[in-house]
């Protein structure tokens, strides 16, 4: 596992179901130019299932991770990516319980904990995803959600060096609208201190993050880095949030 610790901010890159051959090659070509990139800073690239070896044997300064595994490690799961697959293409993180495969694939907190397990035992940090719809934000009851998606996703064998929380109000992903700062940091705040599974994990923050917004957030003190979809996979965009 990564010494997590000795990074200041953790930038990650959910490239979702986008890129192809020609897409990877001019984008790691480009990145691979990128100099004085901050050594303070972990980058991890998440691209499709199918592009990771191609994209790992290009780059150096990056990460990689998948956007998901499965609960099992090996057998009769048809499409399905083990946590042991990941790690033998020399992933050291993957990110789970995505709202979206929450949403789309019902995925239930019992499986992104045992995802996540998983994960740990192959020396992959999860990146659990958590968050609240705007119906639920609008009802108060954003951390009721958050403390229950966290108490039953996060496994046993989880701790702060070993696993990152992503939190993304399910509202702000892709939509362009984020809450406010205040909101932004209260919430980190309160899965750090308050809720007693993720006590001092790193958190980071996701949902419509661009290089516009990024210093803002990134700078709120209970803020330890972002989770990017659609901005990532922009190479100007996602240049501009490198140097920041
Ligand atoms: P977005 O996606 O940056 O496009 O809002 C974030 C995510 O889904 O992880």
């Amino acid at each position: 596992m990564l010494d997590l610790e000795k990074y200041r901010k953790i930038i990650v890159a959910n490239w979702k179901m986008n890129g192809s051959i020609k897409f990877i090659n001019d984008f790691s070509e480009k990145l691979a130019l990128l100099e004085n990139l901050e050594e303070s800073t972990c980058r991890i690239i998440c691209p499709p299932f199918v592009y990771l070896q191609r994209f790992r044997d290009q780059l150096n300064n990056f990460y990689f991770g998948g956007q998901e595994c499965s609960q099992f490690d090996e057998g009769a799961f048809t499409g399905n990516i083990s946590a042991k697959m990941l790690k033998d293409l020399n992933c050291n993180f993957c990110i789970v319980g995505h709202s979206e495969r929450r949403k789309l694939l019902n995925e239930q907190n019992f499986e992104v904990s045992k995802k996540s397990s998983n994960c740990i035992n192959f020396n992959i940090h999860p990146i659990i995803c958590v968050g609240e719809t705007l119906e639920e934000k609008n009802l108060n009851k954003t951390r009721e959600i958050i403390e229950k998606q966290i108490n039953e996703s996060v496994p046993e064998n989880a701790n702060k060096n070993n696993t990152i929380i992503a939190y993304e109000p399910i509202w702000a992903i892709g939509t362009g609208l984020t809450p406010s700062l205040e909101e932004i940091d209260y919430i980190h705040q309160f899965i750090k201190k308050d809720i007693k599974t993720s006590k001092d994990y790193k958190i980071l923050y996701g949902g419509s993050v661009k290089s516009s917004n990024f210093k803002e957030i990134i700078q709120l003190t209970n803020v330890d880095g972002t989770l990017i979809g659609g901005a990532s996979v922009i190479f100007d965009e996602f240049k501009k949030i490198l140097y920041i």
